[in-house]
């Protein structure tokens, strides 16, 4: 295990020598929070939240059972003082927690935090965008799966579309919650024949679409691996279409791969979890909304962080408890799927993907 003392020089500050990130049994640091704020969605998409298990009487939370966002700020706090740079909100659906813009006020205030993003699938961010822009939100990532209606209806669980999630990122532009992205899951036979069309359409717009491979989160979506489409199969086609080259990452451990358009017209991405799994620079924590620490995406089981934080744990304590669970982390999953199919797993829309 680290020593704490090993990982900084002695000249630093005290609370500098707590912005040294702590280092898993595989020597990744901490550096990114992924923070779910609602389990809840107002869509249905079969890959992560598919109607026949979340009926309407699944057991969401209660709304006290989740963080209250003084909750959440302490904990973001936490982490910032453990060396997490980025924030990333998600859900279920981020936009159905009321007032989310104070939440992201109050992040902005916490020192170290140089990145605040929102995961989101758009359909409420058209009467949002000003507002979380004006409290300190930097970016917006929104899912579309597809521009065809019938498409995206089968793809978000019977949903009207994809209008007004158009209008969503249009909003995100107006709004300057740029870079925005476009997280696109592909699944064979059932949007990609679609795809081109997608991109098409945010060519030249400083859009960024990012096609992420079907994963097996969970164990409710069917996941079945001839539905995955790999990347290396998806530049191809694109490349036949409009010549496409590699560019290197933005961030040590960014998920996506990046390419740009050789005729200048933009950038496009590819998160390939199943055929490139990335879990050797993968630096990131994630919360439930009702507190819980996972440190994989595929984790079976989360740390309660609630629980001593509603106990009046200080900071200190908290610090500790987080810290020791990154320390014992050796989390990577993507990397041994193929050792341990079928066995329990976070939902995705639960921990926020
Ligand atoms: P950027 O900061 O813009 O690079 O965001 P991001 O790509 O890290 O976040 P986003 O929420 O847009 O995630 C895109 C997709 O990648 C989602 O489907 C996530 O579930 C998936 N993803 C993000 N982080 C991980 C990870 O650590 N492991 C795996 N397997 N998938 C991830
Ligand atoms: N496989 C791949 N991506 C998924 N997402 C949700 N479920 C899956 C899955 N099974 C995506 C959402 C969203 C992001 C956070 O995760 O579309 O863009
Ligand atoms: Fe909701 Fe996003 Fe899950 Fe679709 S992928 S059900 S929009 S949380
Ligand atoms: Fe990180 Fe787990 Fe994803 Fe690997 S599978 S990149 S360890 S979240």
């Amino acid at each position: 295990m680290e020593d704490e003392n090993t990982q900084h020089p002695a000249s630093v500050t005290a609370l500098d020598a707590r912005r040294v990130p702590p280092l898993d049994r595989l020597r990744r640091p901490l550096s990114d929070l992924r923070i779910s704020v609602m389990d809840r969605c107002n869509f249905r998409c079969p890959y992560c939240m598919p109607e026949s298990v979340y009926h309407r009487h699944f057991p969401f939370l209660a709304s006290d059972e989740r963080l209250s966002f003084t909750e959440v700020r302490r904990i973001a706090q936490i982490f910032a003082e453990l060396g997490v740079r980025k924030l990333r909100i998600t859900g279920g659906e981020p936009l159905l927690r009321p007032g989310l813009a104070d939440l992201v006020a109050d992040l902005r205030g916490i020192e170290g935090i140089d990145d605040i993003a929102l995961t989101t699938n758009g359909v409420l961010l058209e009467q949002h965008a000003v507002a979380l822009a004006a409290s300190g939100l930097d970016r917006v990532t929104i899912s579309l799966d597809s521009l065809d209606p019938e498409v995206f209806a089968r793809m978000s669980g019977g949903r009207p579309g994809p209008a007004r999630v158009l209008r969503g990122v249009d909003a995100a532009l107006e709004a300057g919650l740029a870079p925005v992205k476009i997280n696109t899951v592909v699944q064979r036979g059932v949007n990609d024949h679609t795809l081109l069309a997608l991109l098409e359409r945010f060519r030249g717009t400083g859009v960024i679409v990012r096609f992420i491979e079907f994963m097996d989160v969970g164990t409710s979506n069917g996941w079945r691996r001839e539905e995955v489409v790999a990347s290396r199969e998806l530049i191809k086609r694109i490349d036949e279409r409009w010549a496409i080259e590699p560019v290197d990452a933005n961030y040590r451990g960014e998920v996506a791969s990046r390419y740009r358009y050789t005729d200048g017209a933009g950038e496009v991405g590819f998160i390939s979890s199943v055929t490139a799994p990335f879990c050797g620079n993968c630096s990131r924590a994630r919360i439930s909304s009702d507190g819980r620490l996972y440190t994989c995406l595929f984790g079976a089981d989360g740390l309660d962080v609630r629980t001593p934080l509603r106990a009046g744990a200080d900071d200190e304590a908290l610090r500790a408890l987080v810290a020791g669970a990154w320390r014992r982390r050796e989390d990577r999953y993507s990397e041994l799927r193929a050792q341990h199919p079928g066995g329990a797993r976070v939902e995705m829309s639960y921990i926020g993907g």
